[in-house]
């Protein structure tokens, strides 16, 4: 088959989070399988990248405020994989993805309105007629909007479109005045096959309504999310389309995250062998400043800093648990508020905590290789990467029994972690404390960490679900 894949972020290129990731490695996955993939994303100002080269193709938007112009660069990752870029200074060449300190850029609706129509324009000027278009989250909600009104009738059309809802909560949700600025006609404007929304535009609604399949991330986030609790809103929607909505559990890259041969690390491990496990740590200890040859056990966190993540309910309980001898240790950027607290926290236990607030990719992998334990306290949890990239680094997780955290993180005697059920302090504390009592028995936990360490999360699983999808979709 051939397949379009539209994201607003694509790792190693961009990241702010998981859809980077899955954006990464997912297309490489599905080319793997034979299809021909191209992958559509903005050029921010930091992607650079010596294999960018011109394609000599440009695009020509058309939108109220003016016409839009700006070249399509492109990376071949694999015979079968073309990853494009659009460039457009003026959209894209400023720093940061969404936003920056003074919070999200007021021209996103433009900005990714250019994404979603930009990418089918690339598709036509590269001559590349997909069977299916796959797009990701709100930034990419108007491709199958667009598709349907503004392509009808072209080589295009005939694609079958996917939007992936990586996250319900970020829906690209703007006044009403956007109808007119990006020139979307009017009688789309209406809550029954629309962009309408609580007299609002919003964008994920409007994939929402006009994709052919919908997927979501993990199997449990795609029942929670047709519930009142879970559905942002949109959950009657949903349930409405749910004969078309599946949960696929998102894979990880596994040659980027192998401690075999992880670059990121002083020192690489296996697990037949965890000796190097015990270098990471220790290097893990000396970055954030704290004793390196301690025996206590360490508890890590790499995350947005962000109401999801439960970082509060953490940062409420650690004071508690660090009346006992543990270290912890925090990666994460986002709302200023968890940034203070968690600064608070490390000023009023400098022997035991650790922060490093911003976003540095290496120092995620080594987190996930030297902590003894990893916390995921979410509130709700789409799918969730970094559990799996810690069951394959031997470290433990620590997860709230929510979204793709149950499908993905074994319970029990016999589990790979660590889960609790109730967003409560009490339940947080609990569940440090299980994890207290398993490093206290070096056995049992060497056979927690070589569970998890066999486990397969590799793309190759999902990337067939997906497969089988779109064949579906083709054939119908
Ligand atoms: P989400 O996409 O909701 O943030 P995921 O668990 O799916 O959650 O993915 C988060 C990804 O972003 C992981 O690859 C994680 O390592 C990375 N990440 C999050 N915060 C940081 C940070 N401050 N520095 C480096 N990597 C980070
Ligand atoms: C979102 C979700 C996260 C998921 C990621 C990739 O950012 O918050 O749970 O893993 O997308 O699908």
């Amino acid at each position: 088959m051939k397949i379009l894949f539209v994201a607003s972020e694509v790792a190693p290129f961009s990241k702010t989070g998981g859809l980077g990731d899955v954006a990464g490695a997912l297309p490489a996955a599905l080319a793997a399988l034979g299809h021909e993939v191209k992958v559509v994303s903005p050029r921010y100002r930091d992607v650079r990248d010596d294999r960018l080269t011109p394609t000599g193709h440009s695009l020509e938007l058309r939108f109220p405020f003016g016409i839009e112009r700006g070249p399509i660069l492109s990376v071949r990752a694999a015979p079968n994989l073309e990853l494009l870029f659009l460039e457009n200074e003026h959209f894209y060449g400023r720093d940061g993805i969404y936003g920056d300190a003074f919070g999200e850029f007021g021209d996103n609706p433009r900005r990714y309105a250019y994404l979603s129509m930009g990418a089918l324009q690339a598709a036509q000027r590269l001559g590349f007629f997909p069977d299916i278009i796959h797009v990701n989250d709100w930034q990419t909600g108007l491709v199958p909007v667009a598709l349907r009104r503004g392509f009808q009738g072209t080589a295009l059309s005939r694609a079958r479109t996917v939007l992936t809802i990586h996250n319900l909560a970020y829906q690209g949700q703007f006044g009403k005045h956007v109808m007119d600025e990006l020139g979307l006609p009017w009688d789309l404007f209406t809550a029954e096959m629309g962009l309408e929304f609580y007299d609002a535009v919003n964008f994920l609604k409007g994939g929402i309504q006009f994709a052919d399949a919908l997927t979501t991330v993990s199997p449990t986030y795609a029942r929670e999310i047709q519930e009142p609790e879970g559905g942002a809103s949109l959950d009657g929607l949903l349930r409405a389309r749910r004969g078309v909505l599946h949960g696929i559990v998102n894979g990880i890259d596994v040659h980027e995250w192998n401690p075999e041969t992880d670059p990121h690390l002083p020192a690489r491990y296996g697990a037949r062998n965890l000796a190097g496990k015990a270098a990471c740590r220790r290097e893990l200890l000396r970055r954030f400043g704290l004793s390196p040859d301690t025996e206590a056990p360490v508890f890590g966190i790499v995350s947005r800093l962000a109401w999801q993540k439960g970082v509060d309910l953490l940062l409420e309980v650690m004071p508690m648990a660090l009346q006992s001898d543990i270290r912890f240790v925090a990666v994460g950027s986002g709302e200023g508020r968890y940034v203070d607290w968690l600064r608070a926290l490390q000023q009023q236990f400098p022997q035991q905590v650790g922060t490093f607030i911003g976003f540095d990719q290496g120092l995620s992998h080594l987190v996930e290789a030297g902590a003894d334990f990893f916390i995921m306290p979410s509130r709700y949890e789409p799918c969730g990467l970094n559990q799996m990239y810690s069951l394959r680094y031997g470290t433990v997780p620590i997860v709230r029994a929510t979204g793709g955290l149950v499908d993905t993180v074994e319970g029990g005697v016999d589990g790979t972690g660590i889960l609790f059920e109730a967003f409560h302090p009490t339940a947080l504390l609990a569940a440090l404390r299980r994890a207290q009592a398993l490093y206290a028995e070096p056995e049992r936990l060497q056979d927690f960490r070589q569970r998890g360490m066999s486990r397969d999360f590799s793309w190759d699983a999902s990337a067939r679900k997906y497969e089988r999808l779109f064949a579906s979709l083709v054939t119908d």
